[in-house]
């Protein structure tokens, strides 16, 4: 039984601003609300239009606690490719967000099992997820749960697959060796017990995951296809990562 809903956008901006509307509904109605984010190239546009509603008065970030969903192992919150940097770069250092409510996993915790501990029980004491961003993997992964015979339910560390390496040597001036093969991330069942999870694909090179994620079997070989079975998913796409269903 699937459950999710389906928005077909014309572009990935109409996209990111079909997304921002789910968050300006939930922060005009729930001040401390906690955003479960994301990285990569998919979000971007939900930031900037994020950044413009703020500007223009539409959204607070003063009392919104954000959680990101991962970050690489072995970088610091000042590598250009953390996902720390990216987070401030692409949002925080734009909208008027208390950093201190910014929470991003460690990417050089010493213990990094003790770590993932933690952050389980932050977000528990931040009272949950109230939206879970998502973009998704070509191979199916989100945040970095990559296929696996399971569905690993707590954030951890993961190694990450060639494929994934391969996708975000683009970031690393195009060279694989940069990139970390290891990353700490929230896991399958951080992600599923998110009151919202909202996630959103575009490009042609997505077409085929999305149809075998959301169309598919429920398979831990295919990560996302276990949103299947969130009971408040929202599955945002272009017109180029629909164009397989
Ligand atoms: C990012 C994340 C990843 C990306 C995915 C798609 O925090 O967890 O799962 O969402 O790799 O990346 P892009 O958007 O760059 O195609």
């Amino acid at each position: 039984m699937i459950h999710n809903q389906i928005i077909i956008a014309k572009t990935p901006e109409s996209a990111g601003r079909c997304a921002a509307q789910h968050f300006r509904a939930l922060m005009q109605t729930k001040p401390y609300c906690v955003l479960g984010l994301a990285t990569g190239s998919t979000p971007i546009p939900l930031y900037r239009e994020l950044i413009a509603m703020n500007q223009r008065g539409e959204i607070d970030f003063s009392t919104v606690r954000t959680v990101n969903l991962d970050e690489y192992k072995g970088l610091s919150p000042e590598h250009e490719q953390s996902y720390r940097y990216f987070m401030n770069d692409n949002l925080f250092n734009h909208v008027n967000i208390n950093k201190a409510n910014t929470f991003v996993p460690n990417g050089l915790a010493a213990d990094v099992g003790a770590f993932c501990l933690e952050y389980e029980k932050k977000i528990e004491e931040l009272g949950g997820i109230d939206i879970q961003l998502l973009g998704i993997g070509h191979d199916g992964h989100i945040g970095f749960n990559e296929p696996d015979s399971f569905f690993p339910k707590i954030t951890h560390e993961t190694q990450l697959t060639e494929m994934t390496r391969e996708a975000n040597k683009r970031f690393f001036d195009g060279d694989i060796g940069k990139v970390p093969t290891a990353a700490i991330t929230m896991g399958i069942g951080t992600v599923m017990a998110a009151r919202k999870v909202i996630l959103i694909a575009t490009g042609k090179d997505k077409a085929e995951i999305v149809k075998k994620s959301f169309f598919g079997p429920v398979d831990p070989q295919v990560p996302a296809s276990i949103l299947q079975l969130h009971k408040n998913c929202v599955v945002i796409l272009d017109e180029e990562a629909a164009g397989a269903l």
